[in-house]
């Protein structure tokens, strides 16, 4: 497995992330066997970067992770957590909170669910209009002080968000959507990271599944899977985003690999301060998405790929309506 180091003073990590979100059900039931497989083959093909958050199925993923990670080294792992994210028990979401004493309270929780005396990179999910970012970094700042923590990361803010939090304490990577299907970050966010030497992990670069190659019109979303939410997977948006897929296809095949595969080397080859996350929740899915890694794509092939999917191809938002406002960059 090759590594990245997330910008000029983050941690270097394997190329390739696993997140874990969809093995606590965010994609519909998950097997946990299943999941803490995936993640012991992750471990073992190299991935040392761990993507979790504390409201993923209310604190159920850092304890999934905790359980799997339980028997190895700390230092062969970078857990990456992101907090903020106000839950029910409903599941409903009620925004966000980002004020010092809640960051405080937060990592407390994560670090007992997780089982360690650190965070590698601790971030918030989103902003909290409420709260300037330089008194939320400021928080985590004083964590790092006191050694619960060891970098700042951020997740799906702007440009100018960035440089204020970055004037607080160096940021070590933004989180936020980038693919094929969401290239919003390219105009003003990929610049700014890159003048401030901050690392990018992309999320969703499989399109949540939908540029898979394994996605397919007739497949339903179960309860409590976001893509019976979400509007690129609605009924007239799924079939004009899936002809897209199918022109994909075509240029996977007549390079030897699969969909998936070229979604995500598409992502790794926009730079070498970008490390996709991919959300993998099965061993399967994780075989496939591991030799993405070491495909490599000629200029060529990104105009083959760019001219099958061209930017703002896809139909539909990359999130329900009411999420739309909460995020750094449109679709
Ligand atoms: N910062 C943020 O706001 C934010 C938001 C979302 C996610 N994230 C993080 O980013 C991680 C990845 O994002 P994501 O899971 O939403 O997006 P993703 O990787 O684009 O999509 C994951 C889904 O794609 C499907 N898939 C099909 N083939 C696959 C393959 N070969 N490998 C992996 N998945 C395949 C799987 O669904 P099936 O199993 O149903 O086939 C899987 O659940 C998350 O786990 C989470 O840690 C962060």
């Amino acid at each position: 497995m090759q590594t990245r180091t997330l910008g000029s003073t983050g941690p270097t990590v394997s190329a390739l992330g696993l997140g874990a979100m969809g093995m606590s059900g965010a994609y519909g039931a998950a097997d946990r066997a299943e999941s803490i497989a995936t993640v012991h083959a992750a471990l073992a093909a190299g991935v040392t970067l761990i993507d979790t958050a504390d409201f993923y199925a209310m604190g159920h993923n850092e304890l999934l992770l905790s359980e799997a990670l339980r028997s190895r080294d700390r230092d062969s792992y970078v857990l990456s957590v992101k907090f903020g994210a106000l839950r029910g028990p409903g599941p409903e979401f009620h925004g966000n909170d980002g004020r010092p004493e809640a960051v405080r309270n937060f990592v407390a929780y994560s670090l007992t669910r997780l089982g360690t005396d650190h965070l590698d990179i601790y971030r918030p999910s989103r902003l909290d209009p409420a709260v300037p970012i330089e008194d939320t970094v400021g928080a985590i700042k004083e964590l790092i002080d006191a050694g619960y923590v060891r970098h700042v990361g951020l997740s799906e803010v702007d440009a100018e968000t960035i440089r204020r939090a970055h004037a607080v304490h160096p940021i070590a990577d933004l989180q936020i959507e980038y693919s094929l299907i969401s290239r919003a970050v390219e105009a003003e966010v990929l610049p700014t990271l890159r003048e401030l030497g901050i690392g990018l992990t992309a999320y969703g670069v499989l399109g949540r599944g939908l540029i898979s190659g394994h996605w397919s019109a007739g497949r339903t979303a179960g309860p409590g899977d976001f893509r019976a939410f979400s509007p690129r997977f609605s009924a007239g948006n799924v079939e004009h985003n899936l002809a897209y897929v199918e022109a994909l296809r075509r240029v996977a095949e007549a390079k030897g690999c699969t969909v998936a595969q070229l979604a995500i080397a598409w992502v790794a080859a926009q730079g070498e301060d970008i490390v996709p996350l991919v959300g993998a929740r099965t061993r399967e899915r994780l075989a496939e998405a591991l030799p993405a890694t070491e495909l490599a794509l000629t200029a060529d092939d990104l105009a083959e790929i760019e001219k099958a999917v061209p930017a703002g191809a896809a139909r539909g938002d990359r999130y329900p309506s009411a999420f739309m406002s909460g995020l750094g960059v449109g679709n």
